[in-house]
């Protein structure tokens, strides 16, 4: 069956409606668009895990601070259309932001805790436009499944909370962060980065090596891993700070001595470019 590109809310329901009728599951996979191999990874679990796979594209407005790099942020709606048909992507959900948000729009989805810390304290109101829209989204497409990247950790983590509390009859699979092959994590928004910039990106993946490494050798103290991970961090140029966070996997709050399991959470400025990357200390 070749791939559908839908553009309108009614349309993308009945399609939906549709698929549930003949008893099909569905798939869904929210993306951004600018889809690199991060993006075909979570599309092939969706594949293996459901009958239909949607896609959705859509650089949500809602979830760009008015400082942020909404206008800039990369799109590429042909090599999309392309890459998407290739993963064997069913139906291609394209909204425009009119149809998403339409006239007197005034609904957000808000969650508390979880969007307290980490990425929430420097983009405030990002995670009430993402929970939103994904929301919407969710509605729009009615998956059973919906899959999501574990770089984006918290989103993740805000994400299985709001199906949780909300009673959504929808499965939440995270899926392992897609890597270059010298350890960078995949993103849309490593284009932004000249090749110096690109070269002390991998400071990132260093620290959590280096937090694996040391918890390995018995380090439970996290003011201390995170002291370590700042020092690294420091040696590489262009670097800034934005947080070093060891967490909780579901709550996300701060723990000081590392126990089972721990998420090492990270948000680095280089150059302009902010990037996060995180992983699960056990
Ligand atoms: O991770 C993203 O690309 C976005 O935050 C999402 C989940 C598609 C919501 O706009």
């Amino acid at each position: 069956m070749p791939m559908e590109i839908l553009k309108t809310v009614q349309v993308m329901q009945k399609k939906a409606h549709e698929f549930i009728r003949q008893g099909l599951k569905i798939g869904l996979v929210p993306t951004m668009g600018f889809l690199h191999e991060g993006h075909i990874e979570l599309m092939r679990v969706t594949r293996k895990e459901t009958d239909k796979l949607i896609v959705s594209i859509f650089v949500n407005p809602a979830q760009f601070g008015p400082d942020e790099d909404f206008d800039k942020y990369p799109r590429d709606s042909e090599g999309d259309i392309k890459k998407a048909q290739l993963a064997g992507v069913d139906v291609l959900f394209m909204p425009t932001a009119d149809e998403m948000y339409q006239g007197d729009y005034q609904t957000t989805v808000h969650l508390d805790k979880v969007t307290r810390g980490l990425c929430a304290i420097s983009r405030p109101g990002h995670f009430d436009g993402v929970t939103t829209v994904v929301a919407k989204l969710f509605n729009i497409t009615m998956p059973h499944t919906a899959v999501f990247g574990r770089k984006d950790y918290q989103q993740l983590a805000v994400i299985s909370r709001m199906v949780k509390d909300l009673n959504m009859d929808i499965r939440i699979i995270g899926v392992d962060t897609v890597r270059e092959p010298d350890g960078l994590a995949m993103s849309s928004r490593n284009k932004y980065l000249n090749p110096d910039e690109r070269k002390s990106a991998l400071c990132l993946k260093k620290s959590l090596d280096l937090a694996n490494r040391m918890f390995e050798k018995g380090e439970r103290d996290a003011a201390l891993i995170k002291q370590a991970v700042n020092d690294l961090i420091r040696e590489y140029p262009f670097t800034r700070i934005e947080y070093i966070n060891l967490c909780h996997p579901s709550t996300l709050e701060d723990i000081n001595t590392l126990g089972d399991e721990t998420i090492l959470a990270l948000a680095v400025y280089v150059g302009k470019t902010r990037l996060i990357d995180n992983c699960l200390i056990k």
